[in-house]
């Protein structure tokens, strides 16, 4: 069929599979794996990469929100799901309705939750370890959780965090993060609260500390494949994004301005030919992109509207959404992220030893 709009995404499935099961091995089969999927799955389809985790081996999903929560049900996801928490009190009893964990961080939202459950009702509740956001203060959660627990039908099914990731990963202060999670854990249990799950570690601490996993971890990034500069994992992930593909759906050729060449809005000093694709920043092309696109394998400079109008610099910067080329009618273009290019090049019928040397 032909496609409404040329331009696609293209996400591996496999990718997120492989990444998931990666996890469970390092993590071993006891823990618990909670995938986060926030954010739709971190701009890869909430519905479609929480349904590849759940069936490879997560336990549970996390995610930002109430409003992911319902959609992830009415998209047909049945495992469970926990609410990370931004939602307000007054929504307890949709979260209830759908079957959805939620994550508590104060009284009040306690209260509600507790007015609005007809039976038992598991709850998380979020500590604030280190991050300085959302959670009860780590000194003042064991006091606070006891009095939520107090509540009717109220019953705590885990404690999450979400550990401060300082830069170069200080294994000292990813200690004293953990200091004070389990002194909660260790006071709750002294007053006869017991705490079955215990979440701590996201991405960054699931890379590099295995003495945080305690008994379930929290990842999301990972599962995507994503990690950043100095990050070394020790079990392989591959990226869940695989290309963004788009086609050239005007040319035209261009002169040198002969007045208001300084206006134009870039530079045009000889003739030159112009493509354009139809994206832009609403298709993330300003994050994922390096500034080239390949065109038939041969790379070409980009540039958009959009990034001159985010540009500080006062000339605009060759950028995105816009492709010149100077071959003869394109017709599949791909956006040069290195992986990107390295995959198009991969996948040509007849890949171009240019494109390759490209990464
Ligand atoms: C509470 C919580 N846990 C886990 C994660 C996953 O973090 P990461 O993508 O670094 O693994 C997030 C993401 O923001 C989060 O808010």
């Amino acid at each position: 069929m032909l496609p409404l709009r040329p331009t696609t995404l293209e996400i591996d499935l496999d990718a997120a599979a492989a990444n998931i099961r990666a996890v469970r091995r390092l993590v071993g089969p006891q823990r618990k794996i909670y995938a986060v999927i926030k954010a739709d799955g971190y701009g890869y389809g909430a519905a479609e990469m929480g349904a590849v985790f759940a069936s490879n081996g997560a336990d549970a999903l996390g995610v930002a929100d109430l409003s992911e929560g319902v959609r992830l049900r009415r998209r047909g996801i049945t495992a469970p799901v926990l609410v990370y928490p931004n939602s307000l009190p007054e929504a307890a009893a949709t979260t209830l309705a759908h079957g959805l964990t939620p994550t508590l961080v104060d009284l009040d939202g306690a209260r509600a939750y507790s007015a609005a459950a007809s039976g038992p009702c598991e709850a998380f509740v979020k500590i604030d370890v280190g991050l300085e956001r959302l959670g009860v203060p780590a000194e003042e959660a064991a006091k606070t959780i006891a009095a939520m627990m107090e509540l009717p039908r109220l019953r705590l099914a885990g404690l999450c965090a979400h550990p401060h990731d300082s830069a170069g990963g200080d294994p000292a202060y990813a200690e004293w993060q953990l200091g004070r999670y389990t002194a909660v854990v260790d006071e709750l249990e002294g007053r006869g609260i017991p705490v079955p799950v215990r979440l701590f570690a996201a991405s960054p601490f699931v890379l590099k500390f295995p003495q945080t996993y305690l008994n379930a971890v929290d990842p999301g990034r990972m599962l995507y494949g994503i990690t950043f500069p100095g990050e070394t994992s020790p079990v392989p992930l591959s990226p869940t994004f695989r290309a963004l593909t788009s086609r050239v759906i005007a040319l035209k050729d261009l002169a040198p301005r002969e007045r208001f060449a300084d206006k134009a809005p870039f530079p045009v000093t000889a003739p030159m030919r112009l493509g354009v694709i139809p994206m832009g920043v609403a298709d993330g092309l300003n994050r994922l992109h390096a500034g080239r696109v390949l065109v038939r394998g041969r790379m070409a400079r980009s540039s958009s509207s959009a990034a001159r109008a985010t540009s500080r610099s006062p000339r605009p910067r060759w950028h995105s959404g816009t492709v010149w080329v100077s071959t003869t009618w394109p017709r599949r273009l791909a956006l040069a992220s290195p992986a990107c290019i390295f995959l198009a090049a991969l996948r040509s019928p007849s890949p171009n030893p240019n494109a390759r040397r490209t990464r």
